[in-house]
């Protein structure tokens, strides 16, 4: 199933933030609803079944609620009354929804043309996706973003820690060490606030994520059956905790198009990813280190693209 090969070509890399002023608005607590009446053993229901966040209850069904052990029809409907009461989630103006862009963070890419092209850099509350070439840069950028995430957000960082799941065992620890040292930060502190693993399945990958939301709710850190109920899952968590995930995905080659990488607009994951995805960005290769990023598909982005340059700090401007 190509759906299920392009998951296993998949990079998912979330990246939290912490400690912003306005965070407390973003979400609430599911412990909440005790204020509301819930009592404390159904909350733990919740919690056990991987919803932490009213917010997160909303992204439910109530078909989905009813089948959790213990939640009854009765007990889903009174759970829900009381999130309404929390949490608004009827129509808002333009201008709150303004307003909600506002917490948005943008995380610089280490290059500032790449930066521009991006509106400012890779964006919480939404998933960006790389495709292109192998050597194209994607992982670099990877590297380059587990440590700019943690740089203040005056420093066009995220203020928050990253999780990295693995999923082609392409994540190198020492690539960290001079990215951090090129950005002024202690290596050993910013290993440290990157969460790793290696997923080898579709079902690692999935429990992943649901402890991953866990950590998230508790710390307060941020961040499915089939590839698209994984992506939808990573949107959810995007929106719910403000986090960016950006993920790599690579070109695949056409089984019958021998050697030849056939379509760059062909992603693996192919119009699922696509669907998903909430800004695509193309890499290929330029000439020598430079590589070349262009925006495929994005909301609120011309199509535009920029050169830019792997060094061994990281991705940076090209030199030219
Ligand atoms: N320490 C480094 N210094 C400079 N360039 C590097 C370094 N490590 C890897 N690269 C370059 O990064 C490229 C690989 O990029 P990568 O992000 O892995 O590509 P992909 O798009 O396949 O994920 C190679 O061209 C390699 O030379
Ligand atoms: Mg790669």
């Amino acid at each position: 199933m190509l759906a299920f090969k392009a998951e296993e070509q998949s990079q998912l890399q979330l990246v939290e933030r912490e400690e912003i002023e306005d965070e407390e608005d973003l979400f609430e607590a599911i412990d909440k609803l005790t204020a509301h009446g819930i009592n404390a053993g159904d909350v733990k229901k919740l919690q056990d079944a991987g919803i932490y966040t009213c917010n997160g209850l909303m992204m439910h069904t109530k078909k989905s609620l009813t089948g959790i052990k213990g939640l009854s029809e009765a007990k889903v409907d009174k759970i829900c009354e009381a999130v309404e009461k929390i949490v608004n989630f009827g129509y808002i103006t333009g201008s709150d929804a303004l307003l909600k862009r506002k917490s948005v963070v943008r995380i610089t890419t280490g290059s500032q043309a790449l930066d521009e092209l991006l509106g400012g850099g890779i964006e919480t509350l939404a998933i960006t996706e790389a495709f292109g070439e192998f050597r194209s840069g994607k992982t670099q950028l990877a590297h380059t973003l587990c440590v700019s995430t943690q740089l203040p957000i005056n420093l066009r960082g995220g203020n928050g820690k990253v999780a990295y799941i693995d999923t082609e065992g392409t994540f190198r620890p020492d690539r960290i060490i001079p990215i951090a040292e090129r950005f002024g930060m202690d290596p050993g502190a910013v290993l440290d606030n990157i969460i790793y693993a290696r997923a080898y399945t579709y079902e690692h990958q999935y429990n992943l994520l649901l402890g991953l939301a866990a950590k998230m709710a508790e710390e307060p850190f941020r961040l499915l059956q089939k590839l698209a109920q994984m992506l939808s899952r990573l949107i959810k968590i995007a929106e719910e905790f403000n986090v960016a995930v950006y993920m790599t995905n690579q070109v695949i080659a056409d089984p019958g198009g021998g050697v030849f990488i056939s379509d760059p607009k062909k992603p693996a994951g192919g119009h699922v990813l696509a669907h998903a995805a909430t800004i695509r960005l193309m890499f290929r290769k330029g000439k020598g280190e430079q590589r070349v990023c262009k925006v495929f598909d994005a909301p609120n982005l011309p199509e535009a693209e920029q050169v830019f340059q792997i060094t061994p700090g990281g991705i940076a401007d090209a030199k030219d």
